[in-house]
């Protein structure tokens, strides 16, 4: 039921969106439509994101639940997939190196950044970039994100840090404290919005 709300939306902003910018064109305030669209996909696979997690970690323990922060994992993306439209997390600090800042990634980040050291409000951005259209969104730390990206010897399970570092040997994701930004969600939106033939 919630799919077929989602796609009918999505073809709602289809039909309402008629965006064919050749050039790299940035706007905040202009999207809302796509701002609405990334959000709701944000929240779907965070609330499946952290479904999944909570329940691998009280049947599996979190070790057994390591590899299960990975939206890309997630049947819902290749649900999104099918309709053209990625979502994906990065991260400067990032655990798995496919989640490493792209050039594009990097100018949003910046941004975020300086948000922060002025203390403004983080709110997702959207970058038009030939026929893609990009969402972004800050991730902030929580609490529960502390037993596998907090501090080493306070948060971090001893018996957890050896898995997660063989897992991923090049992993700059631990050190967070909550409330921190930890992150980025990426969504693309790949398929023109609109058939301009
Ligand atoms: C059970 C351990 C665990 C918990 C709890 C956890 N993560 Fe992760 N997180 C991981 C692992 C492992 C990866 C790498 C996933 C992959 O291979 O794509 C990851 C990746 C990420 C990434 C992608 C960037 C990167 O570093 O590769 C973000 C962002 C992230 N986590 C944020 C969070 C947030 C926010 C929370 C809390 C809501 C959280 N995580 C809770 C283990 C965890």
């Amino acid at each position: 039921m919630k799919k077929t709300i989602f796609f009918t939306f999505f073809i709602i902003i289809a039909v309402a969106c008629n965006n064919n910018d050749a050039n790299y064109k940035e706007t905040t305030d202009t999207s809302a439509t796509y701002i609405k669209q990334g959000d709701s996909i944000v929240k779907i696979t965070f609330d499946t994101l952290r479904n999944t997690l909570l329940k691998t970690i009280a049947s599996k323990g979190l070790a057994g639940a390591v590899t299960f922060c990975n939206v890309e994992a997630l049947p819902i993306t290749a649900v999104y997939a099918s309709a053209g439209i990625t979502v994906s997390r990065v991260s400067d600090k990032n655990r798995n190196a496919k989640n490493a800042l792209t050039e594009m990634d990097k100018i949003e980040w910046a941004k975020y950044i300086k948000q922060i050291a002025n203390k403004d409000s983080l709110r997702a951005a959207i970058v038009y970039n030939n026929n893609e259209v990009h969402y972004y969104k800050p991730i902030i730390m929580q609490p529960m994100c502390l037993s596998c990206h907090g501090t080493t010897e306070k948060d971090i399970a001893k018996e957890l840090l050896p898995v997660i570092d063989s897992l991923y040997p090049a992993d700059k994701a631990k050190g967070y404290k909550a409330g921190e930004l930890r992150g980025m969600w990426h969504i693309v939106f790949t398929k023109p919005m609109v058939d301009e033939k």
